[in-house]
């Protein structure tokens, strides 16, 4: 898919017909062996402001710590980025942390934020031309899965660097990481760079904490799917008959998110029907976690070269820099 940038797309004209989509992978994954659903259909409307509220609690370190390292190095990673930069946000959402990142840079020369969620990014769009009257801003409506074809710019910049915060690159297997970030490559080529937010391995006590937090938010976020799949597909999933459960798979280095059957049961969806035994799971997500020396070697397949990272006391999370140096 080719996007447009926002200003001459006719509403909705980028947003595929998701609710096909939907179907077609919710019958897949549940056909699969292991059942699995895919992680991306979590941010409905719900399902967003479920995951705002988890970066929210106590256990949740992720999101507060990314933030915490950006505020306390912007200085060191505006330095290390340059002047004059073209920055590409890939799924920047309310742009929390691309703000920081641009009140420190020295004169940045364009913004592009890339986002799926229409809403989010005119919403965005517009604080950001408030608060960085001089910053062109050229906003791209699109799902960065696909190949997106970015906007000519008024302002020629020195290079491009590509901000892709929120460990989200934990949602990747890592082959499949390997390959995006390859793509991300053909962007930034030539001098250019990619910032990039990975959440690293540690004890896993404080992993399975945050994905089994007290409050049960998580909880809501991952049944969420099913209420959804409901909603939309007219599917019959007895809510009272799925259990959350996330552990840490410490060999694979990720957090599995699943969804237990409680009891033997029959769920239909569209035309389809799906046998469940008692105790039977669906994969909802897996959340990969990193050392620095194991995405750093990530990163390199896909030719980029390791700068430096940024990390909290505790090392929960790094902020990486990669340049690239290869052509196109
Ligand atoms: C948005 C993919 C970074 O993996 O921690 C939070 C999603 N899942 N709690 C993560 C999530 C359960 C989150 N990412």
């Amino acid at each position: 898919m080719i996007a447009n940038p926002l200003t001459s797309a006719p509403p909705l004209a980028s947003v595929p017909s998701a609710s096909s989509d939907f179907l077609s992978d919710v019958i897949a994954g549940l056909s699969s062996e292991p059942r699995t659903l895919p992680c991306k259909y979590f941010y409905d409307e719900r399902g967003a402001a479920l995951f705002q509220k988890i970066c929210e609690l106590p256990e949740y370190y992720i999101t507060r710590t990314e933030i915490d390292i950006l505020d306390r190095y912007r200085a060191e990673i505006a330095s290390q980025l340059g002047p004059n930069i073209e920055l590409i946000g890939l799924g920047t959402g309310a742009g929390t942390k691309t703000r920081i990142l641009i009140e420190a840079l020295e004169k940045p020369a364009v913004y592009i934020p890339v986002d799926i969620s229409e809403k989010q990014l005119r919403k965005s769009t517009a604080l950001f031309r408030k608060t960085f009257p001089n910053l062109e801003i050229q906003p791209v409506c699109a799902d960065y899965l696909q190949p997106v074809a970015l906007p000519s710019t008024r302002h020629k910049a020195k290079r491009n660097v590509v901000y892709f915060p929120g460990s989200t690159i934990g949602n990747f297997e890592p082959d499949e990481a390997a390959m995006f970030l390859g793509r991300i490559a053909n962007v930034c080529c030539e001098n250019g760079g990619l910032l990039i937010g990975a959440d690293l391995q540690k004890d896993r006590h404080i992993l399975e904490r945050a994905y089994n937090d007290a409050k049960g938010v998580t909880a809501q976020f991952n049944l969420n799917l099913l209420t959804r799949a409901n909603r939309e597909l007219g599917a019959d999933f007895d809510l009272g008959r799925w259990r959350h459960r996330a552990i840490y798979n410490s060999s694979a280095g990720r957090i599995e998110m699943h969804l237990v059957s409680e009891i033997d049961q029959t769920v239909h969806v569209a035309d389809y029907e799906f046998r469940f035994r008692s105790g039977e799971q669906i994969i909802t997500e897996f959340s990969y976690k990193y050392t620095p020396e194991g995405f750093t070697a990530l990163a390199r397949r896909a030719g980029f070269e390791f700068a430096r990272m940024w990390t909290d006391d505790a090392r929960l999370f790094g902020v990486f820099y990669f340049t690239c140096s290869r052509g196109r």
